[in-house]
Parts: C-alpha cells; structure tokens; sequence
C-alpha cells in the first residue's frame, strides 16, 4: 500500500490544516495543556493515523479540527473554512453536513432501529424521515446488512455489527471529513480488521479525509500517512508504520 502513497498525496488537496493549534484546559495551577503546537496536514482522499500515548491530546486534536471544542491559539481551517469566524450556529451546520464521526463506544441511539440510527444525520440535516429511512437502509446494505438486521435494535446487535452500523450512521450525509476515535478498541482483533477494511473501502474517496486515532498497532497498514503525537505535539508523520521512530513504544 505505502509505495503508491506518496503520489496519491502528491496529487491531492488539504482538508485540514492545523499551524501551532494550542488547546488549553483549565486554568492556573490546574491548567493542562492539552495541544501545544499542534502542525498538522490531512489531505483528501487519505486515511491519517492519528496515533501516541493516552493522554497526549488526540481526542483533543480531533475534537478541535471536526469543531466540538475551539482552539485557544494557532491556525486551522478544514476545507479552507475557519471555525473562528463562524457563529456557534453556523459551526453545528458546518458539522452536519460535513463531519462523519465513529466512536469506540459506537454511540448508537439504543430506542431506534438499526435504520432509523442510520437515518438520523440526514434528519438532523432537514431531510424528511421517509426518504432518509430510505437513503440509511441504502447506506446499510454497502456495510452488508440485511432486512432483518435493520430492523433490530443496537441491543440485538454484536459489537462488530453495531460499528458497521455507527460507520453508516458517519456516511450516509456524505460527509467530506470523518473522522474515528478508537473505532476497533472494542473489538476484537478479526473483527476490527473487518471495520477498517469497510472504513477504508467506504470512506477513502477523492474529495473526503479520513483521520483515525488509534493504539492499535494492527490496524496501522490501512493508514496511508501516520502521525505520531506527544505530549500535545505532532512528532513525526511517515508513510508507513515501519518508518515510525515510536513505534516500538506504540505497540500494545
Ligand atoms: N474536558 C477536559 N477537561 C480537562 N482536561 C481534559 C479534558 N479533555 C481532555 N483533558 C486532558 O487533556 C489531555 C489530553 O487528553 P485527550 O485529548 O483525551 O488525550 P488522548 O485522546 O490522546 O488520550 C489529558 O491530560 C486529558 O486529561
Ligand atoms: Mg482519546
């Protein structure tokens, strides 16, 4: 996979760029500095490995670049849009119609139905249920469901089942920018090959980004560039996790 990266990310655009984001919690002697200098590009059509040590500020990062917390310092635009300069309104918008999240805890709505999951950004973006329940039960069939299992509950559903349907639940706007945090830390490992395999099929396409934050050092050969983060930093980013200097450090 690695030998053909670095043309695709030659030939491609930045989604995301971050200069010296700076993210601070708290104040005084409680403050935590949570991003200190964060330099990051992702560009479209990649998959970014976010990867380093609990604590040293992915989430964080993540949650500033999809704009859930506002930076406090540094320069980022994400498909050359400011957060900075929209209103609180503006910026949920933005997220709607552009953002795709997947959790290690899937998040599902567990009252809805699978479809109903599926259907509910397109809701939230003004789409009537009918048409939206039609365009989820579309996206669910591309994770391989059929209509029995749309119909289930998240409760009926094993883990690996419930984030094929929190990765349709992250596509089905289409999305520009998706971003998973720990998509395969509960799981187990067969099963989160098999997540990533669908991430990576679904959600690589041309004009979108995919960033993954991730401890697990088996997933990292679906990634075409990997960050290393340290301490609120970007450390280095490779093409390959043999290149990573913190490698051994990362493996788990
Ligand atoms: N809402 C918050 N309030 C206070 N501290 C936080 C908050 N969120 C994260 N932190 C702190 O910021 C640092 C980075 O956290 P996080 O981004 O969650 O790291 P990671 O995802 O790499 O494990 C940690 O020290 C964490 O305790
Ligand atoms: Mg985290």
């Amino acid at each position: 996979m690695s030998e053909t990266l670095p043309k695709k990310v030659e030939n491609s655009k930045i989604a995301v760029h971050c200069e010296g984001v700076s993210k601070t919690f708290g104040a005084g002697n409680a403050a935590v500095h949570a991003l200190r200098g964060v330099d990051l590009d992702v560009r479209t059509g990649e998959l970014l490995m976010l990867v380093g040590p609990s604590g040293c500020g992915k989430t964080t990062l993540i949650s500033v670049i999809a704009g859930v917390l506002r930076r406090d310092g540094g320069d980022c635009t994400i498909f050359g849009q400011d957060y900075k300069l929209m209103t609180e309104d503006g910026i949920t918008s933005f997220r709607g119609l552009n953002i795709g999240f997947v959790f290690q805890a899937f998040n599902l709505i567990p009252s809805l139905t699978t479809a109903e999951n599926v259907a509910t950004p397109l809701i939230i973006n003004g789409m009537k249920p009918k048409p939206a329940v039609s365009k989820a039960r579309d996206m669910l069939i591309q994770v391989g469901f059929d209509e029995r299992m749309m119909r289930s509950f998240p409760s009926d559903l094993s883990g690996g089942q419930q984030q094929r349907v929190a990765i349709a639940r992250a596509l089905v706007h289409g999305p520009r920018f998706i971003v998973c945090d720990e998509p395969t830390s509960a799981l187990d490992g067969e099963t989160g090959l098999k997540v990533m395999e669908l991430l990576r099929r679904l959600g690589c396409v041309e004009d979108r980004a995919l960033v993954v934050v991730t401890h697990d050092s088996r997933i990292y050969k679906f990634a075409d560039r990997i960050a290393a983060m340290e301490d609120g930093r970007i450390t280095e980013v490779v093409d390959s996790a043999s290149q990573l200097k913190v490698l051994s450090e990362q493996t788990i």
